[in-house]
């Protein structure tokens, strides 16, 4: 079968290579990978910034959709021919995570290579059932991102109607986060660097926008549009060169969910975040029964996953290239 292997770090270095079928273990279920989709961790991961010790060689990226072609002797929770997901963090079943949890993530270190390979085994109890609604390759854009958005606002965040959310740029998260949040009845308020992305937004149901370029203090635009009182839920996903905004924009008791880290730089400024009582929740991915949970009210709800692009295997090299461009609203798909 074909895999990419990264055998040393960058782009230009992600190469297929011949490698042996994966022979599915007692509990295990071997999976034909059908389509995969990349998150900004990818891109980290193969230019060495995410882990530059990561142990090479590594497959990468950890979200994909694919077929069940054979099980394990001792699986009956599957059967061949089963459309399913790998959960991103194969070990966090439910409760809170744990350290074995935060290192069970797919496509982040060679103890648990990636999806980008055509056949991979996973424990027949990390994979869940895609809904019937969506196609493997709408399938490949939800555990990392559309779990995360998810876990974000509604499992840690407790999102209520009418609240009001903060969602930064048109990323994977984010436009997840624009489309869920609308789903629970929220008003949105959305950011961009990008006019005609701004439009994009506004046809998914985003309340209020603002260029984040040409409105650099976009803090006092968010205080503006909320009478001086700011947002309950922020998606932060900039990190060190957004949160003092960030902060600014959320109300007294407000939540900013801390996701990524898209800019650089910056000290921050700690006090407002006692002085008004700010909730900073760190969220990491989410667990597979929060995935499960997720999956129900979007088959439910039948919420399309916003694809900008789709991509061959061939051409994964070249879709990842397309992500540094950050020309991309929503999910980059591959499909194989
Ligand atoms: N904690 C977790 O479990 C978790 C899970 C998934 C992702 N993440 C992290 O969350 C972040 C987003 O991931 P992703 O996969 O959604 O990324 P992505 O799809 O690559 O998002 C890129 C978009 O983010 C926006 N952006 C970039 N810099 C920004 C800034 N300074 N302010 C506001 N928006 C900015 C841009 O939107 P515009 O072009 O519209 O300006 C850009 O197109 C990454 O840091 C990633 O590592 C964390």
């Amino acid at each position: 079968m074909k895999a990419y292997e990264l055998e040393t770090f960058g782009i230009e270095n992600l190469q297929v290579v011949e490698s042996a079928m994966p022979e599915p273990g007692g509990d295990e279920v071997l999976v034909q990978m059908c389509a995969a989709s990349l998150n900004y961790r990818d891109l980290m991961v193969v230019r060495g910034e995410y882990n530059p010790r990561m142990r090479l060689p590594a497959v990468p990226l950890s979200d994909g959709a694919g077929e069940i072609v054979a099980v394990g002797d001792n699986v009956t929770s599957w059967k061949v021919g089963d459309r399913v997901m790998p959960s991103v963090a194969q070990k966090w079943l439910d409760g809170k995570p744990d350290s074995s949890a935060a290192r069970s993530t797919l496509g982040g270190d060679a103890r648990s290579n990636g999806v980008l390979r055509e056949f991979a085994a996973f424990d027949a109890c990390s994979v869940v059932a895609i809904p019937e609604y969506l196609s493997f390759a709408e399938a490949a854009t939800l555990p990392c991102a559309g779990l995360t958005a998810w876990n974000a606002l509604v499992e840690s965040g407790n999102l209520r109607a009418g609240e009001t959310v903060l969602i930064l740029g048109t990323g994977g998260v984010s436009i997840f986060a624009v489309q869920i949040a609308k789903h629970f009845g929220a008003r949105v308020i959305a950011t961009s660097s990008s006019d005609a992305k701004i439009e994009k937004l506004k046809a998914l149901g985003a309340d209020e926008t603002i260029n984040y370029r040409s409105t650099p203090d976009w803090e006092q635009a968010v205080l503006d549009l909320t009478d001086g009182v700011g947002v309950d839920h922020v998606i932060e996903v900039g990190g060190a060169g957004t949160i003092e905004k960030s902060l600014a924009s959320v109300r007294v008791g407000g939540t900013v969910s801390m996701i990524g880290a898209l800019s650089g730089g910056a000290t921050v400024n700690t006090v407002p975040i006692f002085m008004r009582a700010i909730r900073l929740q760190g969220i990491f991915i989410g667990s597979k029964a929060m995935f499960e949970r997720m999956l129900q009210e979007f088959d439910r709800a039948r919420i399309q996953p916003a694809i900008d692009r789709i991509f061959s295997f061939d051409e994964a090299p070249n879709a990842l290239r397309y992500m540094e461009t950050g020309e991309h609203f929503g999910k980059i798909v591959l499909e194989f």
